[in-house]
């Protein structure tokens, strides 16, 4: 049995590769813990800050506690409330969020309805059929084949401006002067395999990075660095943007947000006149042969999923993710979705998907002197209030006992064909994302 406490000593440098959610709030809590006033602290990032293409750079990221677990349900309580009042207050709404779902996935709706029922609040509302969803959303049109279809609104879960509260963490990180921040690509993680010990990394220029602890945060692009075969994945998610006039925004913006589990499609409330359409899906795999990032030998190679891009204007989003978007627009908002009305922009965003949807927080079983901090499955910007202190728990050998377990590197490495996930996604299974690049939306 793993244990969830032991000792710890504070190293006197520590690199943390990747500025996003994981890193970024990793740097914030460690220049906070006086364990680490003498810790010399790096942060190093392959794009300036905030990076463009990261999956915590964004318009909007929905912050709900309603989660078909516990201990997530209370933990996302705990971010809320710092959300509300004192971490980027500014930058949080609480308009409420609306899930409904037909089909198998409405076992999620009633699981989690029954964890925040449990929470003994009040301010949820049960939706029997389409008319009440369409009520309390302001959606054009109700569902015409909702019939049996299930669902709830919590008027105390909310979104943040994404972009707008990691500016704000990353000015509350440089208060301290305690963080030195590099832009650069790493390649390699500096392994010793005679002591099986990382040292630090080595960036693009083949320049190194030492530090006695190495905290790998690097998000969806975790598997280029580690192999993470049967452990996590990178999946690309769609997101699309459509430009809406002042009136329409008042119409909808203090409206919740809509997600439907069934397809994994959701419609967050316009802000700065531009309405987000999103999937919370199995998302589109893109199978990559790289170097073997822990080999030795220069011509060992692996295969696992990647992000596809290195900027964000060279990841379109699929014809048929296009389509899934317009489609679902249509059937709620059938004036947004007229074909003269095109989206802005679109991109796909990378999830690191690991196979129970928990996150990886964890020191790495085989090569001292590295930690993992990832895996976020589509759910972890909600807890940037509190995420790097459990990252800190967890590094000191001090772990939450709700994620006691939940948070530790697999043991075993499962084929990605027998992954449960999480339970909270619905769409299309399987697709490829080169496939899908060319497939014309009529074989939908
Ligand atoms: C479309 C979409 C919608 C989402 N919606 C929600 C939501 O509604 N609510 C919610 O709570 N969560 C949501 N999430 C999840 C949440 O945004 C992610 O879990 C979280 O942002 C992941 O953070 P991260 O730090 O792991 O990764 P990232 O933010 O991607 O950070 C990783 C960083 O590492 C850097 N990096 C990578 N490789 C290297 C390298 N080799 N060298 C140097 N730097 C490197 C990258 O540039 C990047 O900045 C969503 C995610 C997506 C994609
Ligand atoms: C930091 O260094 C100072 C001076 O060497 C020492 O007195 C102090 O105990 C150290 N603090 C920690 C937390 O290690
Ligand atoms: C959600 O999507 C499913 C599948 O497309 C659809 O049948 C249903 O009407 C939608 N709405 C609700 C409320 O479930
Ligand atoms: C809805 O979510 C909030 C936080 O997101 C949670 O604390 C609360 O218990 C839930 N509300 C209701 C009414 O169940």
């Amino acid at each position: 049995m793993a244990s969830c406490s032991s000792s710890f000593e504070a190293p006197s440098s520590i690199l943390i590769i990747g500025s996003g959610v994981f890193g970024l709030s990793t740097a914030y809590e460690l220049c906070k813990n006086d364990i680490f006033k003498n810790t010399s602290i790096t942060l190093v990032d392959r794009q300036p800050f905030p990076a463009p293409d990261s999956s915590s750079i964004d318009t909007s990221r929905i912050v709900r506690a309603d989660y078909a677990s516990a201990p997530y349900s209370r933990l996302a309580a705990a971010a809320q409330n710092l959300w509300r009042t004192t971490f980027a207050p500014q930058h949080y709404h609480e308009n409420g969020l609306c899930i409904t779902a037909s089909g198998p996935e409405q076992k999620y709706v009633s699981e989690s309805l029954a964890n925040v029922q449990s929470l003994a609040t009040c301010k949820i509302e049960v939706l029997k059929n389409s008319e009440d969803i369409k009520r309390v959303t302001g959606i054009e049109k109700a569902f015409e084949d909702a019939c049996g279809s299930l669902g709830y609104v919590n008027w105390s879960s909310g979104w943040v401006d994404a972009e707008g509260a990691m500016r704000w963490l990353r000015s509350e990180v440089e208060k301290f002067n305690r963080v030195c921040f590099i832009t650069g690509t790493v390649t390699r993680l500096i392994i010793d395999h005679t002591t099986q010990t990382v040292s630090g990394v080595r960036l693009k220029d083949s320049t190194p990075l030492v530090a006695d602890l190495t905290i790998l945060a690097a998000g969806a692009w975790t598997p280029s660095l580690l192999d993470m075969r049967g452990i996590a994945k990178a999946t690309g998610q769609i997101l699309v943007y459509l430009p809406v006039t002042p009136t329409e925004q008042a119409n909808l913006q203090h409206r919740p947000t809509l997600l439907n589990l069934s397809t994994g499609l959701f419609l967050l409330p316009p802000h700065n006149n531009l309405l987000k359409t999103a999937r919370h899906g199995h998302g589109y795999t893109n199978p990559t042969t790289i170097p073997h990032p822990e080999s030795a030998s220069p011509s060992a190679t692996l295969t696992v999923s990647l992000p596809s891009y290195h900027t964000v204007a060279d990841s379109p989003v699929p014809p048929e993710g296009l389509h899934a978007a317009r489609t679902f627009l249509a059937s709620v908002h059938p004036s947004l979705a007229t074909p003269s009305r095109p989206f802005a922009w679109s991109r796909v965003c990378w999830y690191l998907d690991t196979r129970s949807g928990d996150f990886i927080i964890d020191h790495h079983p085989d090569y001292k002197g590295l930690f993992v901090a990832t895996g976020g499955n589509g759910h972890a910007f909600k807890f940037l209030p509190v995420l790097g202190d459990m990252v800190v728990k967890c590094l000191t050998g001090k772990i939450p006992e709700d994620f006691c377990g939940l948070w530790e590197w697999p043991r075993e490495r499962v084929a990605e064909e027998e992954w449960k996930g999480d339970g909270s996604r619905g769409g299309p299974v399987g697709m490829v994302l080169g496939e899908e690049m060319v497939r014309a939306v009529s074989r939908l």
